[in-house]
C-alpha cells in the first residue's frame, strides 16, 4: 500500500492508522521511521478544515500578503523580508514536537496527531510587536489548555516552557556559532495560569492555510495580549516546570525585556514609547491598547502585580 497514493486522507485517519500499528506492536511490524515516512508522504491539505471565529469584536484582517511577507525570524536573518526567501527550503514535515517535564507521562507527537487529538479552530487576534508594529491576523489551532489537560501536568508544574527546534542545518543563523544574532535555541515560558487561560492557541496556521516556514511553520504559540516575541516559532520541545523559564530576550537583555511582557502603552521601552503602534498597511500610527485589547479576559491574572517591576 503507497499510502501517497490515496486521495483524501485526513490527519484523522492517519492518527487511527497510526494507533491501528501501534496495538499491532509497532516494534515488531512497522518501525517509528516507517511511520515517519507514512506521514511525509502524506499530501498535507493546503486548505484546513476548522471552526471559523465569529469575530464578535468586528476586527479588520490584515491581508496574508502582509502577514506572511514582515516577519521576525532571527534563526533565518534579523531583517523582516530576508526569510521570506530563506526558510522556503525547511523541512516542516513531518514534525515532532516533544512533551515532557512534570508530566504524567513524556512523550513525542507529529502535528497530525496534535491536529487529530486537539481539533482546529480559527482565532481572530491582534498582535502587537514590542517594536512597535501590529497586524490583525486569523490564525488556525487549538487553545494551550486542551494539550495541557491532556498531559496531566503535576503540583509541580508552575510554569510551561517552549523551545523553537535547534538545527543548525535548517536555520542559518543558528550555524554562525558565536556570531549569530542571538543566543540559540529561542525558549519563552509563561505561567501555568497564562498557559491555561482559554486565549493561549498553538497555531498550525492562518487565514486557512498550514502556516508557511516564514510564520513559524509547522507550529507555534500565540499569546495575544502580550508583545509578539512571546509567541515562539517552529516548536520542539514543550515542558511542564517549576521555575520560570529565562526566556531568550530577557536573557539577551534584561533591561529592556522581561518575563511577562504584557501588552502595555503605560509602560515604555527604555528605548521607544509603547503607547502607540502602526498597523501593518497603514501610514499612520494607533493607540496601542492595555492588554492589546484583551484587558476585561486577562487583567486578573495580574491583580495585585506591579506591572512596572513585572514587565
Ligand atoms: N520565534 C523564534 N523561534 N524566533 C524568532 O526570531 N521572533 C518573535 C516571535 N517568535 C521569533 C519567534 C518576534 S520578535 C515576533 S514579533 C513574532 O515571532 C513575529 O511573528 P510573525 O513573524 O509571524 O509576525
Amino acid at each position: 500500500m503507497k499510502i501517497s497514493r490515496i486521495a483524501n486522507i485526513t490527519p484523522e485517519a492517519l492518527f487511527e492508522a497510526r494507533r491501528y500499528f501501534l496495538k499491532l506492536g509497532a516494534g515488531a511490524l512497522v518501525s517509528s521511521s516507517a511511520i515517519s515516512n507514512l506521514l511525509a508522504d502524506l499530501p498535507q491539505e493546503a486548505n484546513l478544515n476548522y471552526t471559523p471565529d465569529a469575530n464578535p469584536q468586528k476586527l479588520t484582517l490584515n491581508t496574508f500578503e502582509q502577514a506572511s511577507n514582515y516577519v521576525n525570524f532571527y534563526e533565518f536573518s534579523t531583517d523582516k523580508g530576508a526569510p521570506v526567501k530563506l526558510s522556503q527550503k525547511m523541512k516542516t514535515n513531518p514534525w515532532n514536537v516533544r512533551l515532557g517535564g512534570e508530566i504524567k507521562t513524556a512523550q513525542s507527537l507529529d502535528v497530525e496527531e496534535f491536529i487529530a487529538k486537539f481539533g482546529l479552530e480559527e482565532r481572530i487576534y491582534r498582535f502587537r510587536c514590542v517594536e512597535g508594529w501590529s497586524m490583525v491576523v486569523p490564525w488556525i489551532g487549538f487553545p494551550l489548555y486542551k494539550l495541557l489537560d491532556y498531559l496531566e501536568p503535576n503540583s509541580n508544574a508552575k510554569y510551561v516552557k517552549f523551545t523553537t527546534r535547534y538545527d543548525p542545518a535548517m536555520f542559518p543563523d543558528q550555524a554562525k556559532g558565536i556570531f549569530s544574532a542571538i543566543k540559540y535555541p529561542y525558549v519563552e515560558g509563561l505561567r501555568m495560569d497564562e498557559a491555561r487561560h482559554p486565549l493561549t492557541f498553538i497555531a498550525v496556521g492562518m487565514y486557512g492555510k498550514r502556516l508557511l516556514p516564514q510564520n513559524g511553520a509547522p507550529i507555534r504559540l500565540v499569546v495575544p495580549w502580550k508583545y509578539g516575541f512571546k509567541s515562539i516559532k517552529s516548536l520542539e520541545l514543550i515542558e511542564c516546570v517549576e521555575k520560570e523559564p529565562l526566556n531568550t530576550w530577557q536573557e539577551q537583555n534584561p533591561k529592556e525585556y522581561g518575563f511577562y511582557a504584557n501588552v502595555n502603552p503605560q509602560v515604555d521601552h527604555p528605548r521607544w514609547t509603547q503607547a502607540k503602534e502602526r498597523l501593518l498597511g497603514k501610514l499612520t500610527k494607533q493607540d496601542t491598547l492595555m492588554f492589546n485589547g484583551y484587558e476585561k479576559e486577562v487583567a486578573s491574572l495580574y491583580a495585585g502585580m506591579d506591572l512596572r517591576k513585572f514587565f
